[in-house]
């Protein structure tokens, strides 16, 4: 018996439950994996909660460009927790094997934000990376100006919503919704889409709507989450058929690829328009994270940003990894 509660007393100090990867084209499951020590430099976080996003789907099946993790690994790039001086603090990119969706887990200490106390774990674990990529897609890589016409392909999705809300944040003219759910994109109005666009309508229809919604001017901006079909109809749209003067440049940022890896790309396109495809390009430098960090919690703090927040037992990670929930992110609570 004394051993029984010795042993149990050991393993509670040396284990935590964590979401274990040990297949690419399996879930991962709730299980007892090693606590986590902290090398110079790197902070130990009690984790408080962990969104659920396409990267770490896109990372657990080993199709995203960062690559494959060894096996077995933690799922989870990001999360909200506590540092051992109680700091709770917003944190990316564990140390491998570690992951975010775990009790605990250990993150280089430049990887780590403190976070205000106005905003909620669950809220900030699932608003802080898709806030923080759609504002600096418009921001840093669009250089959005105020007045300009956007539009967001991928709209429904919860980046896609987010984007729409800064587009207006940052003083964006009109904003364009373009999604294949026709109910989500009925609500967009309330995130700030002046018009939508549904992509399930056949080529040539589509083209004919990205046309007259994006008036004489065109788009001014594209915030692509999509690629693949839909982004090469757009793409079409733009080709001009004949010589003109061009009256007004595009800039396109690609940022995710819910529609497909790969598009095709005329010589056409580029030759008889003023597009720009940018990306958005890695991470960017720390003031500049930092700053956007700031831009997007306190809006989000005043209510000027929203997210659907679902929380999940981390215990149920297995079941909400195989759930689709439109417009809607799972946050993972260990
Ligand atoms: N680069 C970055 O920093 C960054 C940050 C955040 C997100 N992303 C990327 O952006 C994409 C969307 O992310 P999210 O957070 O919005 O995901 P999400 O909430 O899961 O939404 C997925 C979106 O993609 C749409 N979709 C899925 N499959 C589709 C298809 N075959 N054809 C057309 N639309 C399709 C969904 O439409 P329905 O509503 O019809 O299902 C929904 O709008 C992902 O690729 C993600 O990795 C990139």
């Amino acid at each position: 018996m004394r051993k029984l509660a010795l042993t149990l007393r050991v393993k509670g100090h040396h284990f935590m439950k964590a979401a274990m990867l040990h297949s690419f084209d399996k879930p991962p499951q709730c299980e007892e994996f090693s606590n986590p020590v902290a090398a110079e430099n790197e902070l130990i976080i009690q984790v408080r909660a962990a969104a659920l996003k396409p990267v770490d789907k896109q990372i657990a099946s080993g199709s995203h460009y960062a690559g494959p993790p060894t096996l077995p690994c933690v799922c989870g790039i990001d999360g909200v927790g506590h540092l051992e001086d109680g700091t709770r603090v917003y944190f990316a990119g564990s140390r491998r094997p570690y992951g975010a969706m775990a009790q605990r887990t250990v993150v280089s200490r430049n990887r780590c934000f403190p976070l205000r106390d106005d905003i909620d774990d669950a809220t900030a674990a699932a608003l802080i990376n898709p806030g923080i990529s759609a504002w600096l897609s418009l921001r840093s890589r669009a250089k959005l100006i105020p007045g300009e016409n956007v539009l967001v392909l991928g709209a429904t999705g919860v980046t896609g919503k987010l984007a729409l809300r800064i587009a207006k944040l940052l003083g964006a003219g009109r904003v364009v919704a373009a999604g294949r759910n026709q109910q989500v994109l009925n609500t967009l109005h309330e995130s700030g889409a002046d018009a939508t666009i549904c992509i399930t309508q056949d080529d040539d229809e589509l083209r004919e709507s990205f046309l007259s919604e994006g008036g004489s001017s065109g788009f001014h901006v594209i915030l692509d989450y999509l690629w693949g079909h839909p982004t090469e109809v757009l793409l079409n749209s733009l080709i001009q058929n004949e010589f003109v003067a061009v009256k007004s440049e595009t800039r396109l940022v690609q940022a995710g690829e819910s529609a497909g890896p790969t598009v095709a790309l005329p010589a056409a396109l580029l030759r008889s328009c003023a597009l720009t495809i940018l990306g958005t390009a890695g991470i960017p430098p720390r003031d500049v994270l930092v700053d956007a960090f700031e831009q997007v919690t306190s809006r989000a703090a005043r209510g000027e940003l929203r997210i659907d927040v679902e929380r999940v037992p981390l215990t149920n990670v297995e079941n909400a990894w195989q759930r689709q929930e439109p417009g809607r992110r799972l946050v993972l609570i260990p």
